[in-house]
């Protein structure tokens, strides 16, 4: 575990997420006019995966069970990535269900992820990762929603370090809404309190576990947009009063933002970081992937320039990621 949670986020390097559920992938397909089905999936990952340099700015790439299963010529996709020096995981949560017939909906998945990790771990995959998602209103996230939410979270975590995986532990507080950037600051606060208490009530090693979660923004119906400076000091205030020191890193979603928005405020983080004791870095879907994908538009006739525009914003990406866009 210690050498993959080395290996992970190592300088430069950050996490490419390519873990869409079928169904998430159905709708940005659908989105961008490309049909869906198994072979545009693979192929869609085929073009990123087989990129030229890629791996000079993934440490990791997160799969969904589909995409594991699935193969480049001789190899399947975690074996390939593996040549290229790039460390296969998979997210193991299995979507959302409502929870106590309210609003909210809480990650499921927990019962059947001994069994599938086992599986897993013989396909040589070597981290996991467990989202929730939390919506900010006026009265969400309600206080029991956030205790099972997190517990199941925790457990997650308990249970992938028990099978020698390390765990990304991802509470996604939703862009939707229309609360202000302070509000956002206070839930990722609380929610990151919670979370992080839950995980040592389990004893899970924090050395070799990763946060992924939001950057604090205002909601996208708020009417307002904030500056990086002001995202940058909101999201690492959050972050300093919940995270304890010993946390391998914290890598950032990208949560609907643009491309060049979640690059910005990353970089504006980082610059901003000081001595904070945690690595920090990426793990976008959409801000890497959003540009590469239409330029595709699942024709294999543009492979090579949607690898380039691929490969572009995975530098300025990682630029970012040091602090020097
Ligand atoms: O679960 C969500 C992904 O891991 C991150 O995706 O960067 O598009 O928010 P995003």
């Amino acid at each position: 575990m210690k050498e993959t949670a080395q290996k992970l986020i190592a300088f430069g390097k950050g996490i490419l997420a390519a873990d869409e559920s079928t169904r998430t992938i159905d709708e940005r397909f659908g989105a961008v006019g490309i049909p869906s089905t198994p072979e545009t999936h693979r192929k869609y990952r085929q073009m990123l995966l087989t990129t030229p340099g890629i791996e000079n700015f993934l440490g990791g790439v997160i799969f969904f069970d589909e995409t594991v299963r699935q193969r480049l010529g001789d190899e399947t996709f975690p074996e390939y990535l593996v040549g290229r020096g790039i460390i296969p995981g998979i997210k193991v949560d299995e979507g959302l269900e409502p929870f106590n017939g309210t609003e909210e909906k809480i990650t499921r998945g927990i019962e059947t992820l001994n069994d599938r990790l086992k599986e897993y771990g013989q396909m040589g995959l070597k981290f996991t990762k467990w989202r929730a998602a939390i919506s900010i209103s006026d009265i969400f996230p309600s206080d029991p929603f956030l205790a099972e939410n997190m517990e199941r979270m925790a457990a997650f975590a308990e249970i992938s370090q028990q099978n020698n995986f390390v765990p990304i532990v991802e509470p996604e507080i939703l862009l939707k809404g229309t609360h202000t950037t302070t509000r956002c600051g206070e839930i990722e606060t609380k929610v990151l309190q919670v979370l992080f208490e839950k995980l040592k009530s389990k004893n899970v090693d924090l050395e070799n576990l990763f946060l992924k979660t939001s950057m604090v923004l205002p909601g996208e119906g708020s009417g307002v947009k904030a500056e990086p400076l002001e995202v940058a000091h909101a999201t690492l205030r959050a972050l300093k009063k919940s995270v304890p020191p010993e946390v391998a890193g914290i890598v950032f979603l990208s949560g609907g933002q643009t491309p060049d928005e979640a690059m910005n405020n990353l970089n504006e983080i980082v610059k901003l970081k000081g001595d904070v004791p945690w690595e920090i870095s990426f793990s976008f879907a959409r801000a890497l992937q959003e540009e590469a994908m239409r330029e595709w538009a699942g024709k294999d006739e543009n492979v090579p320039a949607a690898q380039e525009t691929f490969i572009k914003r995975l530098e300025e990406v990682s630029k970012a990621r040091n602090g020097k866009l």
